[in-house]
């Protein structure tokens, strides 16, 4: 503790998304602040909350957002980001104004750091006159290249026209318009709209991001030059926080001991992600892809991210049969240490960015199979600029997902992903080591946050 009990420490507010992919490095940044002595307060929806439990040192507030049962259970992801903004403004003022059982009124916040796709907070912090710092917990590069989306708009595009898609995006190398990061799941119109009213929120003091400064130079100054307030790449935010509980998810470790049994770099480790759905063909074209490449893999598949069936009761017999032991198949798997595992050699992801940055810290290339919004940018700066992820484009096919599991295990392209891979995870571990960019941002942004 480094405050030693002179003053009492400072209480920061922090507001998550709620999803997997934003819970988590919101809590490890909490985390790594609790450690830097000053007092945390998560304010969360009800919506996937997150467990309290397993984080006795900070407190939780719990925000009401008045979804109903019905809005909880549907996969249009934007239609809940919209409501829940809607409904949570008013009841989160409310909680910092009136009290709660863990807050007094009138009890000094210093500042209040939020997600972005919870952007009533930063609204609700500039009218109470609280400082506010946004975290992005996405790349710097789908955040610069975000404002093309409404400027097309503008100009009265709905979809990016065909002849545009191999264009590349000017300023935004090696960025093609195909590369845009349009959501899917739910309909255009409202995902524009909360993209424009995202893009309204200015954080008052500050943004922080969950990356490199090496890794994202060029990026992180667009973001600058278009906010204008100081921006602090503090990650990978697991390496400061590597014990911070935060799966919403119960982890099956039955795959390690799987693992165990299994090679050097041997195993191709499957997984899409938190929110992305696949449909029955699609998992079988993933299945006997996997199948014929005669490769050992562990593949985690969401129960009910299949919208047809519960788990993988529907799938084929003669694919359970053929793989035997060869394949492991997991509802969730504790990824950072699977990640880690020796014998993975290969990630097959849909690089969502907590899973972009897991797999470079551990030195493991990747396949790259986007399925909507920031996943398109990262897996062409994966692909295309850092050179460490081969491309699975269009429809999934059993023959392409055969050929790409085994030029990434066995061929020299794969091996040279790996070695590329294995110098930028180099990088990383010297940014976050003692000196490196990603401590001198955090030192900075901890004496910021003690300014207040
Ligand atoms: C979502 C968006 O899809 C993504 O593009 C955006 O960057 C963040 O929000 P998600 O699908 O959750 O992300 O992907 P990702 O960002 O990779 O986060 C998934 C997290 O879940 C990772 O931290 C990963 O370690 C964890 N995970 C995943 C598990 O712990 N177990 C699993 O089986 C799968």
């Amino acid at each position: 503790m480094e405050n030693q009990g002179r003053n009492p420490p400072k209480r920061l507010v922090l507001i998550p998304g709620p999803f997997q992919g934003h819970l988590t490095p919101m809590l490890q940044l909490a985390t790594i602040l609790k450690s830097k002595d000053f007092s945390i307060t998560i304010a969360h929806t009800q919506f996937n909350s997150p467990d309290f439990s397993a984080h006795p040192d900070l407190t939780f507030l719990c925000i009401p957002d008045g979804l109903s049962e019905q809005e909880v259970q549907s996969p249009d992801v934007v239609a809940i980001v919209l409501r829940l903004n809607d409904n949570c403004e008013s009841s989160f003022r409310e909680c910092l104004t009136r009290g709660t059982n863990h807050m007094e009124p009138g009890d000094k916040i210093c500042c209040i750091i939020y997600d972005p796709l919870v952007y009533f907070s930063g609204a609700v912090a500039c009218d109470l006159k609280i400082p506010s710092i946004a975290l992005y917990t996405n790349s710097a590069a789908y955040i610069a290249v975000r404002p093309i989306l409404l400027q097309l708009k503008a100009q009265g595009h709905i979809l990016v026209p065909d002849t545009m898609l191999q264009v590349p995006v000017p300023l935004h190398q090696p960025l093609r318009f195909k590369d845009l990061p349009i959501y899917s799941y739910g309909s255009l119109d409202s995902f524009l709209e909360g993209l424009a009213l995202t893009l309204n929120i200015r954080p008052s003091s500050a943004i922080i991001f969950n990356t490199i400064h090496c890794l994202e130079e060029s990026p992180l100054a667009r973001v600058h030059h278009q906010y204008h307030v100081p921006i602090f790449p503090i990650g990978p935010l697991h390496k400061f926080a590597p014990t911070s509980a935060v799966s919403l998810l119960q982890e099956d470790t039955g795959c390690i001991p799987w693992l165990d049994k299994q090679t050097h770099n041997s195993v191709i480790y499957v997984s899409l992600g938190s929110v992305a759905h696949m449909n029955q063909d699609q998992l079988s074209e993933m299945a006997w892809g996997l199948a014929n490449s005669k490769e050992p893999f562990l593949w985690v598949i969401r129960s009910g991210s299949n919208p047809g069936a519960e788990w993988i009761e529907a799938m084929d017999e003669n694919f359970k049969e053929c793989v035997k032991d060869r394949g492991c198949i997991v509802k969730w798997a504790p990824q950072k240490e699977v990640l880690a595992h020796d014998a993975v050699g290969g990630f097959w992801s849909h690089c969502g960015w907590n899973s972009t940055l897991e797999s470079i810290c551990e030195g493991v290339p990747m396949i790259c199979q986007p399925c909507f919004g920031d996943q398109k940018v990262n897996a062409r700066y994966l692909t295309h600029e850092w050179r460490v992820g081969l491309e699975l484009e269009g429809e999934i096919e059993r023959g392409t997902v055969e050929r790409a599991v085994r030029t990434l295990m066995k061929e020299k392209e794969g091996e040279e992903m790996r070695q590329r891979v294995f110098d930028l995870k180099h990088k990383f571990d010297v940014s976050t080591g003692d000196g490196g960019s990603s401590c001198h941002y955090l030192s900075e942004l901890v004496e910021l946050l003690r300014s207040f």
